[in-house]
């Protein structure tokens, strides 16, 4: 019997029990209103493979902002109206700071991957020890760090042909000084491999809203037959190698003379009775999104590509502020509002997480009338919101300047409530820093083969680069990136060679927390 109909016979005997034979609840609120499904498996067929966030919003033009979809009898809450993300989601972090659990994530994660721990005492601990070492005090130190690693990737660039190679090592070097205390001045195989498992993980991730790939996902009992053997090969594979990989790069650090998070996590008060391999994971998951600046600085060039007259504005400023004669510093930022604009654009034009990042419920909650229930999945469709005429009037248009003109435009480009991006200042001083300098020091635009100009698929660049993913990594794609003039090139190289570039120097500034609490 083919898998589906064994599942839907199994799940109508069960729902036919749970109908006749139980005794009847009192009347509840509905559920929000969606899209009809079919019996048994709901809409887990219906919505698209491709970018589903754009079904979503075509049904939620029919069902409205606060629409259910239904997995099996899983329930998915897609809330498509920023009203109701700050009203209701990022009100109630007591109901909405968990995450969904997708089998093959639950596999992969060991129960120890902070960004996956459901809601409870374990997470709030993970969350307590992160606190300390990506408040915007510390991220302000690490500032040091951060410098040197935007000098090697402006040297780099002078004479490399991959630009996404450069911007992928610069932001994981940063991440392996600051947690394991050790540079990385050449690109390991060891980072391609995190690139490819973070891949991974993105497109099964895809599960919490909609999902075909594993059907066990949603109907339990299929984990116990035959044919789940590759996804959990799969899954236990990543599994040790990240294993490995925690251990190792912990157990180097706590050798090295100057602080790390390693040291500061290993002799933190609050931290001791953890279990090693619990520890190592708890730094391992942020060193894993050390992927998501580089990702960004990468659909920064896409928009610069895209449009070259936003491009030349921000560049003005900066020459403007800055002068020629002198890199940006961290000093400049606040005279230079359209770097961040530029950013703030282009995180709107071409959302990283077009779904933000699912969440899960821990309790009901009731809201206008409806009933959400616990256990339910939780997704914002931010694609469709950051295109809402209402709200950003041209959303096609390419505008960083709609951020300085209103301040107050909403986003959640990094979450909401408690559980929102705990490395947003670390991410926000790595986006400023190389923004303004790669700008400074280059032109980026079209790439050009035989004096003819590479022409990019506009609909493709949209679209993510794997076919099923959870974020929408911008797909690899060819420009050009020239030095301005000669002055920024002799400027770019000597400051790379007298920087210092002694890892163990800038940590010891960094050194001023308190071990014992
Ligand atoms: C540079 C731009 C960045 C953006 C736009 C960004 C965005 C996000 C978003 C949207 C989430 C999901 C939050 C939610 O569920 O509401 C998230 C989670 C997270 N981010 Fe970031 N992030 C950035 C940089 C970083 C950096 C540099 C780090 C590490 C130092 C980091 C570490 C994390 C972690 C650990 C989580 C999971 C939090 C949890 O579930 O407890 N992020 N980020």
């Amino acid at each position: 019997m083919p898998l589906l109909s064994l599942v839907c016979v199994i799940s109508g005997a069960a729902l036919f029990l749970s109908r006749f034979l139980f005794i009847r609840r009192p009347k509840q609120l509905p559920l929000p209103p969606g899209p009809p499904g079919a019996p048994l498996v709901g809409n887990l067929f219906q919505a698209p493979k491709r970018n589903p966030w754009e079904k979503y919003a075509e049904w939620s033009k029919k069902y409205g902002p606060l629409m259910t979809l239904k997995n099996g009898n899983a329930i998915t809450i897609v809330v498509t109206s920023y009203d109701i993300v700050f009203d209701l989601l990022a009100k109630n972090n007591h109901v909405f700071s968990s995450r969904p659990q997708p089998i093959v994530i639950e596999r992969i994660g060991l129960g120890m991957t902070t960004s996956f721990l459901p809601d409870g005492d374990k997470w709030r601990h993970h969350r307590s020890l992160r606190r300390a070492v990506l408040s915007p005090a510390m991220a302000k130190k690490y500032r040091g760090v951060q410098s040197l690693e935007s000098l090697q990737l402006l040297n780099e660039l002078r004479s490399s042909a991959d630009f996404s190679q450069c911007l992928r090592r610069s932001a994981v070097s940063l991440f392996l000084v600051i947690a394991y205390g050790k540079r990385l001045p050449v690109e390991t195989p060891e980072v391609l491999e995190m690139e490819d498992t973070v891949a991974h993980i993105g497109a099964v991730s895809e599960a919490c809203f909609r999902g075909t790939e594993i059907l066990a996902e949603f109907f339990p009992i299929l984990k116990l037959l035959p044919g789940n053997g590759a996804w959990k090969k799969k899954a236990d594979r990543i599994s040790s190698w990240y294993t490995e990989l925690y251990l190792k790069r912990f157990r180097e650090a706590l050798k090295l003379p100057s602080w790390n998070w390693a040291k500061q996590y290993d002799t933190t008060k609050n931290a001791k009775g953890m279990a090693e391999i619990e520890l190592a994971y708890c730094i391992g998951s942020v060193y894993e999104a050390a992927l998501t600046p580089y990702e960004l600085v990468r659909l920064v060039f896409l928009c610069a590509v895209f449009h070259p007259e936003e491009t030349a504005k921000m560049q003005r400023q900066i020459d403007e502020v800055v002068g020629r004669n002198r890199l940006p510093t961290w000093e400049d930022a606040d005279k230079l509002p359209l770097v961040s604009a530029f950013y703030r654009e282009a995180l709107r034009w071409r959302p990283w997480t077009p779904l933000a990042t699912p969440r899960a419920t821990t309790e009901e909650i009731t809201y206008k009338g409806y009933r959400i229930p616990k256990d339910a999945t939780v997704i914002i469709n931010q694609w469709a919101l950051d295109r809402d005429p209402a709200i950003f009037g041209d959303p096609e248009a390419f505008r960083p300047q709609r951020w300085l003109d209103n301040p107050d435009l909403p986003h959640v480009r990094y979450g909401y409530g408690h559980r929102g991006c705990p490395g947003q200042h670390v991410g926000k001083d790595y986006m400023f820093i190389n923004m303004a300098r790669l700008f400074w020091a280059y032109n980026v635009g079209y790439a050009y083969e035989g004096g003819k100009k590479v022409d990019l698929d506009f609909e493709a660049m949209m679209d993510p680069r794997n076919e099923i993913s959870f974020f929408n990594q911008v797909p690899d794609f060819r420009a050009s990136l020239t030095i301005r003039d000669a002055q920024s090139e002799r400027l770019v190289e000597q400051e790379w060679l007298t920087a210092e570039k002694d890892e163990q120097k800038l940590l010891a500034e960094v050194e001023v927390l308190d071990f014992t609490k």
